[in-house]
């Protein structure tokens, strides 16, 4: 199949809407990541996502709206924690975890009793939803273990041919996943940190509890509340591993490891005293820019052949924890602390 390029232009989206309609895939920009949106309603549609990502079929679909009402199409009760959350947080990067109703397909759900619901705030995602009429399932539209693509070029490295088009909004701001919360259990539950910060969701919910995946890797035997966090994620082809210690100390280890195909994932500045090719993604206290940097730097490891990364990672709080969250996986939980 030829991958159509769309321009955020009045053409651009009616072609992207008749697609979407048609039962077809499209990558359309969100504040977040790039998503491949489907028809929600449409189990059919749903299941060409997971075979073009080569995403595990028990990994279910976040559905995004582009006005808070059309919730109530979509989950059986909008409890009074939502419509707060809501009224804080959307439009934006925040996916909230309700019991679906029964049009949802099994498709977008994964066969769980649940359904994630997002209403993002970036103007193309909001009209590409409104022009089609449609609630839109759209993972990120990256192959499946790969880092999130946010920009269209990223999508179309991993899904060129597999998909219909990809709609061009340019690169997108936040540049990690959604906030994943839900309220499907007993006390709210963070299931996937991003853009809208714990510290956030407890300032309007009071207690907010955190998914043990957030930090750790999942033990063995345990199920994942949320299903897309046991996977190995995010992923480059290099061996990442996160050293923790003083700027003095992260130079000094990674030029006595100098070599081919060893680089460094670093804070602004740090490259400066490196003798291996870097990646600057923001200062040290920017954590809201290295979310911005991260995935592409990733990408970049991959392109420029890197076989090993040595890479800072910022504390796990604030938009730092989903940094942390990230970064962490692509280096399957290995961290050197350098005494
Ligand atoms: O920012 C985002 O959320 C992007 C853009 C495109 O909106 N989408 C995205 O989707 O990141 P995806 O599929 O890559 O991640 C969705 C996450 C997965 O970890 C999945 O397991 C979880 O949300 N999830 C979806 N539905 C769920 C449910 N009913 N219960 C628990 N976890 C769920
Ligand atoms: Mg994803």
């Amino acid at each position: 199949m030829q991958t159509e390029s769309l321009k955020t232009d009045d053409k651009g989206f009616a072609r992207a809407a008749q697609i979407l309609r048609q039962g077809g895939l499209v990558g359309i920009p969100t504040e977040t990541v790039y998503g491949l949106a489907a028809n929600a309603l449409d189990g059919k549609a749903a299941a060409k996502i997971f075979a073009a990502k080569g995403r595990p079929a028990d990994n279910p679909l976040i559905v995004h709206i582009a006005k808070f009402e059309q919730i109530y199409d979509l989950v059986t009760e909008v409890p009074e924690a939502a419509k707060k959350l809501a009224k804080a947080f959307w439009p934006g990067p925040l996916t909230m975890i309700l019991p679906k109703a029964p049009c949802i397909p099994n498709e977008v759900s994964a066969g769980l009793p649940t359904v994630a619901v997002r209403f993002p705030s970036h103007p193309a995602a909001q009209r590409i939803i409104a022009e089609s009429g449609l609630p839109l399932a759209a993972p990120s539209a990256n192959t499946s273990g790969r880092p999130s693509p946010t920009t269209a070029q990223h999508v179309l490295h991993d899904l060129r041919g597999k998909i219909e088009a990809v709609l061009d909004g340019g690169p997108c701001g936040v540049g990690v996943e959604s906030t994943v919360i839900t309220l499907a259990t007993p006390t709210p539950r963070l299931l996937r940190p991003g853009g809208i910060t714990l510290e956030q969701l407890r300032a309007v919910l009071g207690t907010v509890e955190m998914d043990d995946a957030v930090l750790h890797p999942l033990k063995e035997g345990v199920r994942a509340a949320s299903p897309g966090m046991k996977y190995k994620h995010y992923s480059p082809k290099a061996d990442v591993i996160i050293l923790q210690g003083t700027d003095a100390q992260y130079a000094a280890y990674v030029n006595a490891h100098k070599g081919s195909g060893v680089m460094a994932l670093c804070y602004n500045g740090d490259d400066a005293h490196l003798e291996v090719p870097a990646i600057c993604y923001g200062s040290s206290s920017d954590d809201a820019a290295m979310a911005h940097e991260l995935f592409d730097a990733l990408r970049e490891f991959d392109a420029r052949g890197a076989q090993t990364v040595y890479a800072r990672c910022p504390e796990p709080k604030g938009v730092g924890l989903a940094v942390y969250n990230r970064l962490m996986r692509a280096a399957g939980f290995e961290v050197l602390a350098l005494a």
